[in-house]
């Protein structure tokens, strides 16, 4: 196997001897850097906001910088603690309690900030979703979770189908409501009103903290369950990996939607005391470059497609910003190309350091440290305190340089909990002999670096989301000319993989170009606009198993021009 191998990072680094303290770890060291160490009793937003803001030294420096459009503001961390002290007496007196699922539907604002740490104050479960969500992605997720109550604006809430969903109680709607009724509140009024006192619930360390929702290959979209003691993994990862130290201003791309948007875009960061830089609005080389100089950034967290996307934006551009206070990049999501690591060295005279997790694992567990030697295209190894190995399909452990399925022992501190509702879900994580099973396939070298190869199952990752080709299926279907569907990740230059869908069209119907654009809006306008099919192809048939499942392995066949392999359970 050859790889292109990086000499080392030089620097003052947390973890220099990565050896060393493989061997001597222990989660239980960490947690007692924490005030929650004796009580046993602990909230993730007081350790996050208000143990700085009680810190003389640190009350005064600024927590959260916040930018778009015209809207330009910052935050300490004593104004953070009034803030989410607000917001959670607001929720409080609506009769918000411990473990009630609270949802967030807005885009980056700071009000969304103050909205999901106040919902923690008050021992909520939160549960954020991505502003592009459309009616069928919101109702699946409020749906599912039972939630009691939803923070969403104006023009959001005309996607929430309430007829659906006898438990929603209360909606808080920031940006203005006419007339507070019928269980819609107005959170901004009601946020300046509210005390700035409160006193956090005190929850136990498995209580209940957050839920995302995520994509499998199969069924609806499934809510991966985390616990306040997740922070300890959270907070030692923003150490060790992202390297955060005092001084520093960071910035995490990712929206708050997604689990790299709270683990890494509020969590960690508070956790380790920096500033954090929020920056709304779409992807735009300009801004994004504005944004690193504008703040002095000095670690930044982003994604491949980012990368990608910056990188075709010319190296001209560039020159009119100043990132000299750049000194840390790091990347998650999806394959970090080591074309796309080569320009980084160019580009910022800096090693983009790639991470691997996964919703389900609520934190890093495969990372590039500081210290560490690269070697562009690998993953990097595993944290201290987390074992991960190659198995394979009976969960036996292989050898270096064999392919098998990525797998991690459980358990570690910010590992989900619970599969929502779905405990079978849950439990069949762990199926062979007990291993943590990622979806993901990769090889170990003998120098212990993990190498991402692909996903086991047709789970689509595009543009570093993940998608799930059921939910787009399924949706497909409902659309009156559509038949079948099958759903596959096309190789993308840019975005990894977009979605391309095979279609097979009800009697009555002709393949049109009208057609595949009603198709693809009809997508668009129920689930969300990344998940529509950016192609359409449609056929007379799909390739089906004998009891009627899409093989989409033949259809990425095709579409690949690649050997269709066993068709012995395809229909005729
Ligand atoms: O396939 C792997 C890919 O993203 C999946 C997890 O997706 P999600 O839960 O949305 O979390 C993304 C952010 C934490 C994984 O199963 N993935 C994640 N990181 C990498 C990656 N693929 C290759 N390289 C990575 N560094």
């Amino acid at each position: 196997m050859k790889v292109q191998t990086l000499p080392p990072t030089d620097g003052n680094y947390n973890l220099q001897d990565y050896e060393e303290a493989k061997q001597n770890f222990d989660w239980s060291e960490i947690e007692k850097q924490f005030s929650w160490h004796e009580t046993g009793k602990v909230n993730m937003a007081y350790e996050a906001i208000d143990r700085h803001a009680e810190n003389p030294d640190k009350q005064n420096q600024v927590a959260l910088h916040y930018l778009d459009g015209s809207r330009k503001e910052e935050y300490t961390f004593a104004d953070m603690k009034k803030y989410t002290n607000k917001a959670a007496n607001v929720m409080k007196e609506a009769g918000i309690q411990k473990g009630d699922r609270v949802f967030i539907f807005m885009s980056r604002s700071p009000e969304l900030y103050f909205a999901l740490l106040g919902a923690i104050k008050v021992g909520a479960i939160v549960g954020p979703l991505f502003e592009a969500f459309m009616e069928g992605a919101v109702r699946d997720r409020l749906e599912d979770s039972e939630a009691k109550a939803l923070v969403t604006t104006p023009q959001l809430v005309e996607r929430v189908p309430f007829d659906d969903l006898p438990n929603l109680e209360t909606v808080f709607i920031h940006g203005g409501v006419d007339d507070e009724k019928g269980g819609f509140l107005d959170f901004d009024a009601r946020l300046q009103q509210a005390g700035s006192d409160f006193e956090p619930e005190w929850v136990d360390r498995e209580d209940g903290l957050i839920l995302h929702y995520t994509s499998g290959s199969t069924g609806k979209p499934k809510g991966v369950y985390h616990v306040h003691n997740a922070m300890i993994q959270h907070y030692q990862t923003a150490k060790w990996v992202l390297d955060l130290k005092d001084g520093d201003v960071y910035w995490c791309t990712a929206d708050p939607g997604w689990v790299t948007g709270t683990s890494y875009g509020i969590f960690g960061p508070w956790l380790a005391g920096v500033t954090n830089v929020v920056r709304g609005g779409r992807f735009s080389a300009q801004d994004w470059y504005d944004t690193l100089d504008r703040y002095n950034v000095s670690v930044w967290y982003s994604a491949p497609t980012a990368f990608r996307m910056l990188m075709s934006a010319g190296d001209e551009l560039m020159k009119d910003y100043d990132l000299s206070s750049l000194r840390h990049i790091l990347s998650v999501g999806e394959p970090l190309n080591p074309e796309v690591v080569r320009w980084g060295e160019k580009a910022f005279n800096l090693r983009i350091h790639d991470t691997w997790w996964m919703t389900e694992t609520g934190a890093m567990m495969i990372c590039n440290y500081p210290a560490m030697t690269i070697k562009a295209g690998s993953m990097g190894k595993p944290i201290p305190g987390v074992y991960g190995a190659i198995v394979d399909d009976q969960g036996n452990e292989l050898p270096p340089n064999r392919m098998g399925n990525l797998a991690i022992k459980p358990t570690w501190p910010s590992m989900m909990r619970a599969i929502w509702n779905r405990k079978e879900k849950f439990d069949s994580y762990f199926e062979l002999n007990g291993w943590y099973v990622s979806g993901d396939s990769a090889y170990m070298d003998e120098d212990g670096y993990f190498w991402f190869q692909g996903r086991v199952d047709d789970v689509i990752m595009t543009a570093g989301e993940r998608v799930g080709p059921f939910e787009v299926e399924s949706k497909l279907v409902e659309h009156p000319a559509v038949g079948e569907a099958g759903v596959i990740g096309k190789p993308d230059p840019v975005r990894g993989e977009i979605i391309k869908a095979f279609v097979a069209l009800r009697e009555g119907y002709e393949p049109s170009d009208e057609l595949k654009e009603e198709i693809q809006s009809f997508v668009k306008k129920e689930l969300a606009g990344h998940v529509a099919p950016k192609e359409i192809e449609f056929r007379k048939s799909l390739p089906k198993t004998r009891s009627g499942k899409i093989m989409r392995r033949v259809l990425k066949a095709w579409e690949l021009d690649l050997p269709t392999g066993d068709l012995s359970t395809m229909e005729d």
